[in-house]
């Protein structure tokens, strides 16, 4: 009996370093884009009252941006939705299990102001779940650091909304699709997690270039899809050049949704996300993702070192009820309809990223 159980085990062995070498031959060929895991993005917002993960009077620095509750925010329900991915078991975060996986790393969050949603919420919850633990904030330029002293941990967020380059020439201002040298800032970290879509339709006053060079080509403007797509591939390009996946780990973070338009979620008489109390209910989003989603794949399976996508567009869709709407920066005069409020929907967005590392 004993033999057979060790002749049957090592045949099984034998199979199984043959399928794991297979395996891995697949994934070396294939792109870096981490599709092994479990499909977190499919699923529903089930309500559960031990949700939010914690309370805003517990992360007294959330910014008012973020703060619809300090705001004024009368509707709470919106706290208290848990995502349940269809097809895995989400677990709970836990912060000090976090720092400790982390203990002496740096985490940084490259991107615009939806960055800056996720890094808050990440440093809220982390430090909720240990508000005796000592921490700075400080900021060196466009770079700013929250330490866990006690830790060594660090989270950072630079705020760079193109990840390529803009720069002030004779001409103007440029923004310069082959370049990144903003990228100096990124080496030696061990976490990055990256983001770029919502200034890349900007307009008028508020777009912060004049021209826009491509190659050796210097143009007045370009089709903004096409501008974004070779913005990824000059990032890609760095990913490849210089990321060592043994070092370090590289995310995206998928498209933030933002929601102007209740024909999208079929309720036409709706023209913002105000009063807004619910998620959409199901898996789906009637008015389907935006169209950078499928570009940013694209670019995303040509990169050849390992990239996780924090694939968040589909489950934050479904949350037109989590924007700031009027109790965000502006008050009552705006209306932010793509900001989150905190506690809130990027709070699931760093559960998922916990339940990757
Ligand atoms: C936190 O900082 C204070 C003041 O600098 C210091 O007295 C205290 O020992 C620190 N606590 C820990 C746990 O490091
Ligand atoms: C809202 O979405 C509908 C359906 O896609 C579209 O027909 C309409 O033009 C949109 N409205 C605005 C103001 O963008």
């Amino acid at each position: 009996m004993g033999v057979r159980v060790q002749c049957c085990s090592s045949f099984f062995f034998f199979f199984f370093f043959l399928f794991l070498g297979l395996a891995s031959k697949v994934r070396g060929n294939g792109s870096g884009w981490d599709s092994k895991q479990c499909d977190w993005f499919t699923g529903t917002w089930v309500v559960d009252e031990s949700y939010p993960l914690y309370q805003p009077d517990t992360c007294p620095f959330i910014e008012r941006e973020f703060r619809c509750q300090g705001n004024g925010r009368p509707d709470l329900i919106y706290t208290h939705y848990r995502w349940h991915p269809l097809a895995c078991n989400l677990l709970r975060f836990d912060g000090v299990d976090f720092l400790e996986k982390m203990r002496g790393k740096s985490i940084m969050f490259v991107g615009d102001s939806l960055s800056r949603n996720q890094w808050q919420s990440l440093t809220c919850l982390l430090h909720s779940a240990v508000p005796n633990s000592n921490y700075t904030l400080v900021r060196v330029g466009d770079v700013s650091i929250f330490t866990f002293t006690e830790y060594r941990v660090k989270v950072m967020l630079d705020r760079n909304v193109y990840l390529v380059d803009v720069v002030k020439e004779n001409i103007g201002r440029v923004l310069k699709l082959d370049s990144i040298e903003g990228s100096k800032l990124w080496q030696g970290i061990d976490m990055l997690i990256f983001n770029t879509w919502h200034w890349w339709s900007r307009r008028g006053p508020t777009q912060p270039w004049d021209y826009i060079q491509l190659g050796g080509q210097i143009l007045k403007d370009m089709d903004r899809m096409k501008a974004f797509e070779e913005a990824l591939k000059t990032w890609g390009a760095w990913v490849d050049t210089n990321v060592d996946p043994k070092k370090v780990k590289v995310f995206f973070q998928g498209i933030s949704p933002s929601h102007y338009n209740g024909s999208l979620w079929n309720e036409p008489s709706a023209k913002s996300c105000i009063r807004q109390k619910t998620p959409v209910p199901g898996s789906v989003y009637p008015g389907g993702p935006p169209a950078a989603v499928a570009v940013l794949k694209s670019v995303l399976s040509t990169i050849k070192k390992p990239v996780t996508l924090l694939d968040i567009t589909m489950l934050s869709l479904l949350r037109k009820d989590g924007h700031p709407s009027i109790y965000g920066l502006t008050g009552a005069s705006g209306m932010d309809c793509s900001h989150w409020c905190l506690p809130g929907v990027p709070d699931t967005w760093n559960e998922i990223l916990y339940n990757l590392i």
